[in-house]
């Protein structure tokens, strides 16, 4: 849980966060730095830099009180601010309007993950006192500063992951208290400065995925403290300095996919603390460095895709700790050594594309950890050794390409969880063992290529998990195909060419229904194709040389015999007679099981239990929490798969909305929560309530409200289900200049109109009430007709605060009741002064802002109503003006900062549909003031009706 939703730490930080703008006799002589600003200036400059971001969820309590000691900012004994941490809190905007003098004493900027845009300000060296900066993970570009030198404290400097060009700046080097240094995943360019070896703390530098070029300077090899060094993904050749090998406290040592030659450091991992080692995709020479034979603590060893030569069987030894081990597309030769049954830790070994000899030996059998076994490629003979059934982890075997013979071991059928098996292209014999069919998660099985014989095991039907290939061809493989491959259901690829294959193609392919591809050519199969799409489509090829097939699709001759092999039958395709006296059959039967079943429901009436059930299936497919069983949880997953970016719709509070069309057609707009490592929340532990809490806004129907239908939960996430809909949430809509101009006057009275009967409904028509929370234009969509609808009603509390009322973070910034910063106290008022804000925005287009401080100022607000309504819209006509000056004046009501003078939104929803105030003064004259207060008993503005 992110301390800021921690109600304690919010109460204290209220206590504690109350500065008065000090007198300038308050600013001591003592300030250190050479900017003296006030800790009242520094809020006021963060908090109106963040009032201009979008998107962030921020709530404090209010934007016109600085704040300190609040989680994400932390100010010294004097109020002045000291640390900032903004991460991960998915806001978008620049740096630019963030004054950084005004932070004189600020240590710590973590901005980390969000989507802040432009360039890095190069007044940044202001911040004299600075140890941490953080802007990684966010769409930053331009170069990097050269005046970052000159913040002498820096000790960690992250600015990974944006769009940053241009050089390393040579100033960096003058950073001595510099440790951490993260320039990963930008479009830096030019060489790696020689200077940057003055950094003598030094502990970690990521330098990968950027468009480096040049050679790896020398001086690297005085940053004695590195335990990070990742040049992987950029453009620097030439060859790897021996310096390297003085950097002993190195853990991972990254060189991957550079253009790098010559030798590899043949005394890498003198120190003993190397975890990973990467080298792949470069052009290194000779052999695998020796240093490596005995790393003890090397846990990952990638060198794959380089021009390495040597016996591989005896240049790695000892290495008890090795769980990944990629040498593959290397010239390595030699036999795969028995020894290596040692590595009891090995996950993943790969290697594939080389010249090794010799057989597999029986001993690789007890490496019981691992999953995938790439060998393909080489020269490997003999048989496949029994024991590798033994390995029950194994997910990918490929021994592809290689001089494999004997036959296939039985043994194979306890590889449980073998998702790709590919024993293509050796010299394999014997039968396909049945026991095949009991790998029950292939994915992909492959087997073309060899002299396998015999029959193809009915068993392989029982792959039903098989989606990816099931390729069999170029065997000797005959008999008749087996019907039971129609229970295939999510084979794409199915290749039986070049087999001794006969009888005819089952009809029960057509259930195979995934099929995109069948390949039979080369075998003497007949008769008639089954009649599907993808036999329709296929091109003639995958039919040719085979005994003769005919009929309608292929361009096939017709069929001459008159018998029918539908399903098992002997010769010939059915004619056309025998076709139409069955399907006319067919129907004749089916309508009068239809007439029957009638019958019998008029006769025996609703049995009411079940018609029931029934009937709430088809009104919501989402029972709550369990979704129906798994199926709609899968296909949940599928219509989003697993939640690509690409259906993302929007994002809330609690999580990000996607848009998924279920296989029924059925469009539903699906919230996945964010959870910590997907784990249900603590506030959540309490299951029970927690599902009853949900269930109840599961039926809470109203027009104006976004139904729920339910609530997904999984192992790994978590998400609410919600009827779609199509145009999407008010503040997007309000955004867009197109999409707000077609929001015309009207159509605004009807969406505040809207969202004042839902508001109403569920305070005064719902048992128990239902209190908000958290009303902002996100949380308003508009629908075809352009009405309003509610969502994440409720679920604010039910998310974060079990059943209690003390009100933890809850709330949009620019939403939220100024009095909850006191009394943490929800009530339906909360609610009604988020109304009031939203008739505001509606109103003017965009987010009142500031305006609704400036509106308790006193004088402050001469303002005229006709400057604050969006101007995008041409002025509004006499019918609606009416209408608007009342509903502006509700709003204010709605705002007032007493919560008692505020009205309730039965007064309010009752007063915008039943009163007709008529308007005293022309529009143009109005000013907001004399709206104020307005809905007292003389109004100076409306004549009561
Ligand atoms: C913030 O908290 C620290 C210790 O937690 C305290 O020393 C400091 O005085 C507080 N600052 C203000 C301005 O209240
Ligand atoms: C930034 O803040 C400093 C100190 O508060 C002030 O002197 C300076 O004028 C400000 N610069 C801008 C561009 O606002
Ligand atoms: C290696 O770099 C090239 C471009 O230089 C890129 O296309 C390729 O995807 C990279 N390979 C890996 C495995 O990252
Ligand atoms: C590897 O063996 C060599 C000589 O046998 C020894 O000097 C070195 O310290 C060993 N390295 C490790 C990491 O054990
Ligand atoms: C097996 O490895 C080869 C490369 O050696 C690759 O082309 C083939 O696609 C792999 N087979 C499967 C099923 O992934």
């Amino acid at each position: 849980m992110s301390p800021l939703q921690n109600p304690l730490l919010i109460s204290l930080s209220l206590v504690l966060l109350f500065f008065p703008n000090p007198t300038p006799a308050q600013k001591t002589s003592s300030e250190t730095t050479l900017v003296s600003v006030s800790p009242y200036e520094e809020t006021q400059t963060l908090l109106s830099w963040i009032s201009n971001l979008e998107n962030h969820q921020l709530f404090f309590p209010n934007p016109t009180i600085p704040s300190c000691n609040f989680s994400a900012i932390t100010c010294n004994g004097k109020g002045s601010i000291t640390s900032i941490k903004l991460a991960s809190l998915n806001v978008r905007g620049n740096l630019h309007s963030l004054n950084f003098s005004s932070f004189p004493n600020l240590i710590h900027l973590d901005l980390n993950n969000n989507f802040l845009y432009g360039p890095i300000p190069s007044d940044l060296f202001t911040l004299s006192a600075l140890t941490f900066l953080d802007l990684s993970s966010n769409r930053l570009s331009g170069r990097i500063p050269t005046g970052l030198g000159s913040i002498k404290s820096l000790a960690v400097l992250r600015l990974s992951d944006n769009d940053l060009i241009g050089r390393i700046p040579i100033s960096l080097s003058k950073l001595m208290n510099l440790e951490i240094l993260l320039l990963d995943q930008n479009q830096i360019s030019g060489g790696i400065p020689a200077k940057i070896g003055n950094l003598k703390k030094l502990k970690q530098l990521r330098l990968d995925i950027n468009q480096l070029t040049g050679t790896i300077p020398m001086s690297l090899g005085n940053l004695r403290d590195l335990t990070v060094l990742n040049l992987y993904g950029n453009r620097l050749h030439g060859l790897v300095p021996r310096e390297i090998e003085d950097l002993e406290n190195l853990i991972e040592l990254d060189l991957s996919n550079n253009s790098f030659s010559g030798r590899l450091p043949q005394g890498i991992c003198r120190g003993g603390s190397l975890l990973k080692f990467t080298a792949f995709g470069n052009d290194f020479i000779g052999s695998i460095p020796k240093g490596l034979r005995n790393c003890s603590s090397l846990i990952r060893l990638r060198l794959d895709g380089n021009l390495l030569v040597g016996n591989v069987g005896e240049d790695l030894d000892f290495l008890p700790n090795l769980s990944y081990l990629d040498l593959s597309y290397n010239k390595l030769s030699g036999e795969l050594p028995t020894r290596w049954r040692d590595l009891k830790n090995l996950m993943y070994l790969d290697l594939s594309g080389n010249a090794i000899t010799g057989t597999i030996p029986p001993e690789f059998g007890k490496l019981s950890k691992l999953q995938k076994l790439r060998l393909s490629q080489n020269h490997i003979v003999g048989g496949i050794p029994k024991e590798i059934g033994q390995l029950s982890l194994l997910f990918e075997l490929n021994l592809t390409d290689n001089r494999l013979s004997g036959r296939l071991p039985l043994e194979f059928g306890k590889l449980a969880n073998l998702n790709t098996l590919d024993l293509s292209e050796n010299y394999l014999s014997g039968p396909i063992p049945k026991q095949l069919g009991n790998c029950s998660n292939l994915l992909s099985l492959t087997l073309r290529n060899n002299s396998f014989e015999g029959s193809i095991p009915i068993q392989i039907g029982n792959l039903v998990n098989l989606q990816l290939l099931l390729d069999l061809s170029q065997n000797s493989l005959s008999g008749e195909i087996p019907s039971e491959l129609g229970n295939l259901h999510k084979l794409e690829v199915l290749n039986l060419s070049h087999n001794m294959l006969s009888g005819f193609i089952p009809s029960s392919l057509v259930n195979a229904s995934s099929l995109i591809l069948v390949d039979v050519s080369y075998n003497n199969l007949e008769g008639t194709l089954p009649v599907n799409r993808v036999f329709k489509r296929a091109s003639p090829e995958l039919f040719i040389h085979n005994k003769g097939f005919c009929g309608s699709i292929g361009g096939f001759p017709p069929c001459k015999s008159s018998s029918t092999n539908f399903g098992h039958g002997r010769t010939g395709c059915p004619n056309l007679a025998i076709f139409i006296i069955i399907i006319v059959a067919g129907a004749l039967v089916i309508i009068f099981l239809i007439v029957v079943g009638v019958l019998f429901i008029i006769r025996e009436g609703p049995k009411v239990g079940e018609n029931k059930v029934s009937e709430e299936n088809d009104d919501n497919p989402f029972s709550v929490w369990n979704c129906n069983g798994r199926i709609v949880y899968e296909d949940i997953i599928e219509a989003t798969e697993n939640f690509n970016n690409k259906y993302q719709i929007g994002m809330g509070g609690y999580g990000t909305v996607y848009k998924a069309v279920l296989p029924t057609g059925k469009v539903v707009a699906v919230k996945k929560l964010h959870l910590n490592d997907g784990e249900l929340p603590d506030e959540l532990a309490d299951q029970k309530t927690f599902r009853n809490e949900i269930k109840a806004l599961t039926e809470v129907r109203h027009r104006n409200i976004v139904k729920l239908y339910g609530f997904c939960s999984h192992v790994r996430c978590m998400f609410l289900v919600y009827e779609y809909i199509e145009r999407g949430n008010l503040h997007d809509i309000l955004k867009d200049e197109n999409k707000a101009m077609e929001l015309d006057w009207t159509d605004r009275v009807r969406v505040i109109k809207g969202v004042a009967r839902a508001l109403s409904y569920i305070h005064h028509d719902c048992r128990p009430p239902i209190v908000h929370r958290d009303i902002s234009s996100n949380n308003i969509l508009i629908d075809l007709d352009y009405e309003a609808c509610l969502s994440d009603f409720g679920t604010a509390k039910v998310l974060k605060a079990g059943s209690s009322d003390l009100s933890t973070f809850v709330g949009t910034l620019g939403y939220v009741a100024p009095e909850l910063a006191y009394t943490m106290k929800v009530t339906e008022k909360c609610d009604v002064y988020s109304f009031g804000m939203i008739v505001l925005e509606v109103l003017m287009g965009r987010h009142p802002g500031e305006l609704v401080s400036d509106l308790s100022l006193p004088g402050g607000i001469d303002i005229l109503l006709k400057d604050l309504l969006d101007q995008r819209l041409s002025p509004p006509t006499v019918e609606v003006v009416e209408e608007l000056v009342f509903i502006v004046m509700l709003g204010l009501a709605c705002i007032h900062s007493n919560p008692q003078s505020r009205p309730t939104m039965r007064d309010v929803f009752q007063k915008l549909s039943f009163c007709h105030p008529h308007l005293l003064e022309p529009l143009d004259t109005i000013t907001l003031s004399q709206l104020i207060d307005g809905l007292g008993d003389e109004s100076p503005t409306f004549d009561a009706s």
